[in-house]
C-alpha cells in the first residue's frame, strides 16, 4: 500500500469514526428510549393514605393525585390542571384541588370550582381490595 493511500485511508476512518461520536449521541438525545412503565400498575397499601388526606403518585409518567375522600371513599385524579397544564395540589384544609398557576380549583370530584379551567381533572380508575389501591 502506498503511503498516499494509506494517509487517505486513515482520514477516512478517523473523519467515520468522529461523524458517529457526534451522530450516535444526538440521535439518543431526539429519540427517547422507550418506557418501561408504561402500562405499569400502582399498588398503593390503604394505610399510606388515612381518611382527610392524599398521596401523589406518577402512573404512566403522569402525576395523579390519590384522595382519601371522608365518607366517599378513594379516587385517582390527575394532577395536570385543564387550563395550562399546571400541577394542582390537595388542599385538605378546604377539601379542593388548587392550581398555583391561575387560582384555578377543582373539587374531591375533579370538577371546576372556579378559575379559568373549564374542564373537571381527569379521573383514573381504581381497583380496591380489602388492603390495597391499584392503578392500571
Ligand atoms: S394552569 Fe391551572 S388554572 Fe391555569
Amino acid at each position: 500500500m502506498e503511503r498516499r493511500q494509506l494517509l487517505k485511508s486513515s482520514l477516512a476512518l478517523l473523519g467515520t469514526t468522529t461523524l458517529i461520536s457526534f451522530v450516535y449521541p444526538a440521535s439518543k438525545f431526539l429519540i427517547p428510549p422507550k418506557s418501561n412503565a408504561k402500562d405499569a400498575q400502582v399498588t398503593l397499601d390503604k394505610d399510606q393514605i388515612p381518611p382527610g388526606t392524599a398521596k401523589e403518585v406518577i402512573y404512566n409518567e403522569i402525576p395523579l393525585v390519590i384522595i382519601n375522600r371522608r365518607g366517599s371513599g378513594f379516587i385517582a385524579l390527575s394532577r395536570v390542571c385543564t387550563h395550562l397544564g399546571c400541577l394542582v395540589g390537595y388542599d385538605s384544609f378546604n377539601r379542593k384541588l388548587v392550581c398555583p398557576c391561575h387560582a384555578g380549583e377543582f373539587d374531591l370530584e375533579g370538577k371546576v370550582l372556579t378559575g379559568p379551567a373549564t374542564k373537571s381533572l381527569h379521573r383514573y380508575p381504581l381497583k380496591i381490595s380489602s388492603k390495597q389501591i391499584t392503578i392500571g
